[in-house]
């Protein structure tokens, strides 16, 4: 087992969460509140292990002005995107007609991030070819430590 793995496999469960809440009906909710509660939570520590563990292993090893570095980079700025986003749907009421709005730009943008980070060449890529499977699977127990210790 490898970081890549483990990371992929939170993308897996979140967006079946994604596809729950996109199947609610119209007055759902509390149903809403309380699966836009388990995205929240996915999606903080989700983003919280990468920012620990991957994100800065691979900014440490690419160079200047690289497409790896610039790779990086706007995976944290899509983070500090989904983040704001989250902070403003904790502070409404899910009967609040910008409720669902706002979650549907989550999706969107998550979707869109877990596709860079996933695809050939995308983020995943480069970090297997700048850290190599051992530091991999090395990371694998720091993410296991990190979920652990979150309760996960
Ligand atoms: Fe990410
Ligand atoms: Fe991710």
């Amino acid at each position: 087992m490898d970081a890549i793995s483990l990371l992929k496999q939170d993308h897996r469960d979140v967006k079946a969460l994604f596809r729950e809440f996109q199947g609610l009906g119209d007055r759902a909710e509390s149903s809403r509140q309380k699966l836009f509660e388990a995205i929240d939570e996915a999606l903080t520590l989700h983003t919280k292990i990468e920012e620990r563990l991957l994100y800065p292993a691979v900014k440490e090893r690419a160079r200047a002005n690289s497409d790896e570095r610039l790779s990086v980079l706007e995976s944290y700025e899509e983070h500090a995107v989904v983040k704001t986003l989250l902070k403003e749907i904790e502070k409404i009421d899910p009967s609040d007609e910008t409720y669902r709005a706002k979650v549907k730009v989550v999706i969107d943008c998550v979707e869109h991030h877990v596709e860079e980070e996933e695809e050939k060449g995308g983020l995943f890529d480069i970090a297997r070819e700048l850290l190599g499977q051992e530091a991999l699977e090395a990371m694998a127990e720091q993410i296991e430590a990190m979920k652990e210790k979150a309760g996960v």
